[in-house]
């Protein structure tokens, strides 16, 4: 396994944003809908996006992916089965269902299991394409569904957590090719599920109001292949901003788009930092020398994103007092906690709400990452803390963010992979 050696280090220059993995990877699934040839563009190169291009390999598709560009062709008879060993490693293959069923009319997907940052259940996938008449059993491990002949129904798809992104993108992607009309209340607002509606009205389907709350679908008989090109990573964008805060560092993000970070930009202002947003793109991000303190909570879309939770606590912890952080998403998406007092930070967790009392500095150390976001807050911290950091099993990170050592290196900062 891998590990990230880490030294303090100054940032300074710009960074550019890559493709959202979250919107590609729906996306993807969205290729199973049609025979014809899709091309996406702006495709993040990334561990993820691997794991779901061999999962549409084992479906029928040829996949060709070079340079940011995914070629996905029909090259055999379509397949159903997602088999557990690829599902297990990403829990968005699980989105795969909902086309399946439409175009192949069954669906055999191994239910992905619990993950480290909670318990991640799929009741709302599951209600949705039943709602749409898909009969659907679990059996061995696997969600098993026939969808002979699904029908357009309103649909609540809200939860105990509120909305569901890709419980959303499933049925969503399920009612392009159902009779009749649907209606998805409650939707997931997400960019990255707006984006996926985008991509399926290139593809010919006939929706109205993705990225709102209440969104229709009508059912057409067909879709066809299309371009598209993959909306910009927000996650990477804001991740890139707390490393910013965190290190005090001067720091341009280019090619954010930045009206889908504006809760997150407020905070880091109430953090003290003076931001300016050239061409609703480009965000030039001035820190100031004393990070001041700030409350989160995170929620869905617009609200504050929970994947941006982890990093921005790493800030706080260096901050002049005391901020509270409240998790409504992932109520035990708390793992780094451990690892980032072990570092020096003062931060307390009880329930959903973490206590995050603001000291001067952190301290380089032997930390263990746990999740995607994790890691990237790990590294923060590495970035930010006196001495030496050393970041264990860092594949977490190699799943999101593409060539981060890279771009961390290109802005001057301290940072190696080496063998654990
Ligand atoms: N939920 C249910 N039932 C369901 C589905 C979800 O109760 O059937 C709950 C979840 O347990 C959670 C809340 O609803 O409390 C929201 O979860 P959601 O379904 O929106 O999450 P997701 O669609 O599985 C996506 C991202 C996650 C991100 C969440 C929240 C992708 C591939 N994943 O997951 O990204 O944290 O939305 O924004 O888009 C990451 O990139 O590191 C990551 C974990």
């Amino acid at each position: 396994m891998d590990k990230f050696v880490i030294h303090k280090s100054a940032l300074r220059g710009s960074v550019s944003t890559s493709g959202s993995k979250n919107a590609a990877l729906p996306i993807m699934a969205a290729t199973l809908l049609t025979d014809d040839k899709c091309v996406l563009h702006n495709v993040p190169d990334l561990m993820d996006i691997r794991t779901m291009a061999d999962i549409l390999r084992v479906l029928g598709k040829k996949v060709i992916f070079e340079h940011g560009t995914m070629q996905v062709t029909a090259e055999k008879k379509g397949k159903y089965i997602a088999p557990y060993e690829l599902v297990r490693t990403m829990r968005a293959s699980f989105c795969a269902m909902g086309p399946l069923l439409a175009k192949q009319k069954k669906a055999k997907v191994s239910l992905p299991g619990g993950c480290v940052i909670g318990v991640r259940p799929v009741d709302l996938h599951i209600k949705g394409l039943e709602a749409l008449g898909a009969k659907i059993k679990v059996d061995a491990g696997y969600c098993i569904g026939e969808g002979k002949d699904l029908k357009g129904k309103v649909i609540y798809l809200g939860g105990h957590f509120g909305s569901s992104v890709l419980a959303t993108d499933n049925v969503m992607m399920a009612a392009t090719l159902a009779k009749g009309e649907t209606v998805i209340e409650y939707a997931a607002c997400e960019p990255e599920t707006e984006a996926l509606g985008l991509f399926l009205k290139n593809m010919g389907a006939q929706i109205s109001g993705e990225g709102t709350p209440i969104v229709r679908i009508r059912g057409v008989k067909s879709l066809g292949g299309c371009e598209f090109k993959i909306i910009p990573d927000r996650i990477e964008a804001g991740t890139f901003l707390a490393a910013s805060l965190a290190t005090r560092s001067p720091l341009t993000i280019k090619g954010a788009n930045a009206l889908h970070l504006t809760s997150v930009l407020e905070t880091a202002r109430k953090m003290g930092a003076k931001i300016t947003i050239r061409d609703n793109d480009d965000m030039v991000v001035v820190p100031s020398k004393k990070l001041l303190p700030a409350n989160i909570t995170t929620l869905p879309y617009p609200g504050f994103p929970t994947d941006l939770q982890a990093q921005f606590m790493v800030a706080l912890t260096m901050a002049d007092g005391i901020s509270m952080i409240t998790e409504k998403i992932y109520p035990d998406r708390f793992m780094h906690i451990a690892e980032i007092n072990r570092m020096g930070a003062g931060v307390q967790r009880s329930g959903p709400y973490s206590i995050v009392e603001g000291r001067d500095k952190l301290y380089g150390a032997q930390i263990k990452a746990s999740d995607l976001r994790a890691s990237a807050a790990l590294v923060i911290a590495g970035l930010a803390a006196e001495g030496k950091t050393e970041v264990m099993r860092v594949y977490h990170i190699d799943r999101g963010y593409e060539k981060i050592e890279d771009k961390i290196r290109a802005l001057g900062g301290k940072v190696t992979r080496a063998k654990e």
